[in-house]
């Protein structure tokens, strides 16, 4: 086997379920990608704050400049814009392969990632930076390659449908289902990218630029979050049998001209529609495409393991292209659709 060199950023509740399942399946992982991955060193702003027992202290760096130069695979799970732009751009040059679970940067700085990722030759992966352990970004990338993706749309944000979920079913105050969300630990360190519709906007944009080959980033999103949606509206949906969902929507359209609209809002879904059963922190994410029809995608969007998973399928794919040769599908939009306002009737 060759050996390949694997560095950490950021050990949160998904970095530290990265470290477990690399220590855990490191002989599987050697037979499945050819490579053994050496974890080398897990990039942490404060070494001695407290971690889970399994994270390896000895590994522990506050200098994740250096720990990228070392690496042939970086895994970037710092999120936001600043620091991890500027080390995904230094791990690029490096020529490592980057795996990223960054939902925010790719919809912002998305065509300057992929255009770093072109001029070093490498690969840039990021499974796990749409709904969780849902496999969206290959199924839309992969399964659909014969076909033309006509809608998506998704509860694609786990936080958002745990508090409507809790507050439809318990009666819960947004406040209280809120608590409750942070305590299960999927919400973002700043809930309001969840509440205020930020992290799914992102994640619609991520979703189209792939299904419609074409570049729309998260200002393109029209995006509402649920912060005023009250417990007498969900009663009232209830019902009128409805419930609210907080659904991700991104649309190709014909007329006036051809275009695609992308909104997150919260909506109201008829209790009979399988997005309605969507509950707690499960995503859904429903493709409509001319001859595949409807597919419906659905598992667990957010959380440490779940996530985990997403991002160790990408380590494997990176550590079998640098193993076997290859690229991974170079996204070069070539439609290039404008986007269209979001029109209410
Ligand atoms: N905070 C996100 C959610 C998970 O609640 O779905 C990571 O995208």
């Amino acid at each position: 086997h060759v050996d390949l060199n694997v560095a950490l950023l950021g050990c949160g509740t998904v970095g530290s379920e990265v470290v477990r399942l690399l220590q855990q399946q490191s002989d599987d992982f050697a037979e499945r990608c050819g490579a053994r991955l050496n974890l080398i060193g897990i990039a942490v702003r404060d070494t001695a704050a407290p971690r889970a027992a399994r994270v390896p202290r000895e590994l522990l760096t506050e200098d994740a400049h250096a720990l990228v130069r070392r690496a042939d695979i970086v895994i970037e799970l710092i999120g936001g814009l600043e620091p991890a732009r500027t080390l995904m751009h230094e791990a690029l040059a490096a020529g490592a392969s980057v795996v990223t679970g960054n939902k925010a940067l790719l919809a912002t700085h998305g065509p300057e990632l992929h255009e770093a990722t072109a001029a070093a030759d490498v690969d840039l992966y990021y499974e796990a930076a749409v709904a969780g352990a849902i496999p969206v970004v290959y199924a839309l990338r992969e399964s659909l390659a014969g076909d033309q993706v006509t809608s998506i749309s998704g509860i694609v944000n786990g936080t958002t449908n745990y508090i409507l979920d809790e507050m439809t079913t318990k009666g819960l105050t947004y406040e209280e289902a809120l608590k409750a969300a942070q305590e299960l630990g999927f919400a973002e360190a700043d809930p309001s990218s969840d509440v205020d519709g930020y992290d799914a906007a992102a994640k619609i944009a991520l979703m189209a630029s792939i299904a419609f080959h074409s570049r729309v980033s998260i200002d393109d999103v029209a995006t509402t979050g649920i912060r005023d949606v009250t417990a007498e509206q969900i009663a009232a949906a209830s019902r009128d049998g409805y419930v609210i969902k907080l659904l991700a929507t991104a649309r190709r359209i014909a007329h006036p001209e051809p275009a695609i609209t992308l909104e997150v809002a919260p909506t109201l879904v008829a209790q009979s529609h399988p997005l309605a059963a969507v509950a707690g922190a499960f995503n859904a994410v429903v493709t409509e495409s001319d001859a595949a029809g409807r597919l419906m995608f659905y598992g667990q969007g957010a959380g440490g393991a779940p996530t985990a998973s997403a991002v160790l399928s990408d380590v494997v794919a990176a550590a079998a292209k640098r193993v076997y040769g290859g690229h991974a599908p170079r996204e070069l939009p070539y439609a290039s659709l404008p986007v269209a306002p979001i029109e209410h009737s």
